[in-house]
């Protein structure tokens, strides 16, 4: 129990840094976007993109035969990767690095796969894509998820709340294209099935956040986190067969 008031910062992470994920995802959706991919024995230096503290990263090493460094913007999450993986013997092919995916700090023309899960709106997905574009090898591949309409139904409330939380909606069409006008050849894209996000994400996290409310008995910023958390899952539940994470797979041209 403490009695200091956290920031929204301090629980965001405080929440996160414990779970296999920080969003929605499975190692299922990592295995059936790698099978778009294959021969996989080609990818020797790969960049996981906002990596969390890197449930899929790890994942990928058991799956790609190279170098994979995950990069965040939280230097605690991309520290607990780099934990994880010395801890799993993986230490000379797995590393965490503190950084900005809107300024990535790699060679150009140095990757032969960029994977990310969960993190290209925050900077939007054309700008990511166009700017990761450089790092990549001839023949690159690119795998990412990115939050998108499903329907043509677009109820105002959902994109109210994407909007406010600083990131967008946008149809799975318009995405393929931005991808193609951005240098990629489009290969497969799929939506992520609903237990991404309901027992993979958001049951720990709401596991979490019981615990947080018992650590900061009366906090305010802690009961309006929680509720906030709260909107979010009941948005998804309302409105899920509208809106959902995209697999985005393509290769660089
Ligand atoms: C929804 S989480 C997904 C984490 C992980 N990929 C997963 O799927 O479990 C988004 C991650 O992107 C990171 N992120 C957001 N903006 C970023 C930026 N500009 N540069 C690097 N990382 C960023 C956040 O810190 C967070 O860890």
């Amino acid at each position: 129990m403490e009695n200091r008031e956290p920031s929204f910062l301090d629980l965001l992470l405080e929440t996160h840094i414990g779970l296999e994920r920080q969003g929605p995802g499975s190692p299922e959706a990592v295995d059936r976007a790698l099978g778009f991919l294959g021969p996989l024995d080609r990818f020797r230096e790969t960049a996981d993109l906002g990596c969390g503290t890197g449930g899929q990263t790890l994942l990928l090493a058991e799956r790609l035969p190279g170098r994979i460094t995950g990069l965040d913007m939280f230097p605690a999450f991309a520290e607990e990767l780099s934990r994880k993986a010395g801890e799993r013997g993986l230490g000379d092919r797995v590393s965490g690095i503190a950084g900005d995916m809107a300024r990535l700090p790699f060679e150009k023309d140095s990757l032969d796969l960029i994977w990310s899960e969960g993190a290209i709106d925050n900077i939007g997905f054309r700008e990511g894509l166009s700017h990761w574009r450089g790092f990549l090898r001839e023949n690159g591949c690119i795998a990412v998820t990115c939050p998108s309409w499903l329907t043509e139904e677009r109820p105002e409330e959902a994109e109210r709340f994407w909007t406010d939380a600083g990131s967008r909606l946008d149809p799975v069409e318009d995405n393929t294209g931005i991808m193609q006008e951005c240098g990629y050849a489009f290969i497969a894209a799929f939506a992520l099935p609903e237990e991404c996000w309901t027992d993979n994400y958001y049951a720990p996290r709401a596991k979490a956040i019981e615990s947080l409310l018992k650590k900061y008995p009366g906090s305010e910023t802690a009961k309006q986190y929680a509720e906030l958390n709260r909107r979010e899952v009941d948005l998804y539940m309302k409105y899920k067969q509208h809106y959902g994470y995209v697999f985005y797979i393509g290769r660089a041209v």
